[in-house]
């Protein structure tokens, strides 16, 4: 009986060494320690043995069975591992050379370039930034500003109501100057950039949705000479000091005496073309010195104080910045556009 044992751990150890699957094993084990299995059956047989020979054999096969159990988990780890490696190996994919995102990085839109451009210009001529809401009352858009109910200038600047409530899109930045003022005192320098509406036709340089810049200096002895000069030097930093502008004398409510600035058009250098109209001009901005009406309705002493205001058209500035003939190329999202800046 010893010896069948030693042959059956000669069988079995070997057998288990060079098994290559795990059905492999699986028969292994059926046929040695499994019911009907060769070592069952020597186990079956002890207890008709006389007992000294009972033990030792009884301690040898049990021995050898947990060895074959052993074995047989033993093996199959290694199997499972070997098959892992081989599948990795076999599946695996070289992505070292590939690009992380299959698109190009983003940038800001031209326009909002221009927004920052303009804001870090007037930075560093010592102006804070301010914002004001989209959604205005009448009173901040129109009565602050000087412009009565009944004034034919509400005309030129036409919007969309909220129908049931004195809510209105704002027309303009300028009652970003009036929220600036009911929370500040003079001396104040601030711009406020923000998105404003008309309800106008669009063509190559309107649209019913654009953006300004207003700008504000309020202190004591401000005159027009400052206007001039902060602006002038604000367009010359933007575009470089050989641009031409002009002051021309205009109409605005809130602002006495007004003028608008306007800068050579770039396209035609003054010949005249469709994007100025003919005139050889682009109006750039609106401007003038502070109202006392204005001050009125924020309870500014104007006695006291000056002050200067202007309003710059964003998608203008961009025009003139890039080179562009039509106002809706920045709108449409097109990005053969967009990617050339
Ligand atoms: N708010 C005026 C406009 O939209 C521009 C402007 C601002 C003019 C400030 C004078 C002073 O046309």
């Amino acid at each position: 009986m010893i010896n069948e044992l030693l042959e059956i751990e000669d069988n079995v150890l070997g057998e288990i060494a060079k098994a290559c699957s795990i059905d492999d094993l699986e028969k292994i084990k059926i046929n040695s320690i499994g019911r009907k299995g060769a070592l069952t059956e020597i186990l079956k047989k002890l207890s008709a043995l006389p007992v000294e020979e009972r033990k030792k054999i009884g301690e040898k096969a049990n021995k050898l069975r947990s060895e074959i159990e052993s074995g047989i988990v033993d093996r199959l780890k290694e199997l499972k591992s070997r098959l892992t490696q081989d599948r990795l190996s076999s599946e695996k994919i070289d992505i070292s050379g590939r690009l992380a995102f299959p698109f190009a990085r983003g940038h800001s839109h031209p326009l909002t370039e221009t927004l920052k451009d303009i804001i870090i210009t007037f930075k560093g001529l010592g102006f804070d930034s301010a914002s004001g809401p989209e959604l205005e009352t009448d009173w901040y858009n129109f009565e602050a500003l000087n412009i009565p109910r009944d004034h034919p200038a509400r005309d030129s600047q036409d919007t969309f109501y909220i129908a049931g409530s004195d809510k209105l899109l704002r027309t303009h930045t300028s009652p970003g100057q009036i929220h600036v003022m009911e929370k500040q005192k003079p001396p104040l320098k601030v711009i406020i950039p923000g998105r404003v509406y008309r309800n106008e036709a669009t063509d190559a340089t309107h649209s019913a949705t654009f953006h300004q810049v207003e700008g504000l200096a309020v202190d004591e002895g401000i005159t027009f000479g400052d206007l001039k000069g902060t602006l002038t030097l604000f367009l010359q930093r933007m575009f470089g000091s050989s641009l031409k502008v002009r002051f021309r004398p205009s109409h605005f409510q809130f602002t006495e005496p007004s003028a608008e600035v306007d800068v050579q058009c770039f396209i035609c250098k003054g010949g005249g073309c469709r994007v100025c109209k003919s005139t050889g001009w682009l109006e750039m901005m609106g401007c003038g010195m502070v109202h006392p009406n204005v001050f009125k309705s924020v309870n500014y002493d104007f006695e006291k104080y000056t002050g200067f205001a202007f309003g710059m058209g964003v998608e203008r500035l961009t025009m003139l910045k890039i080179g562009l003939d039509d106002m809706r190329l920045l709108y449409e999202n097109n990005l053969q556009f967009i990617n050339q800046f």
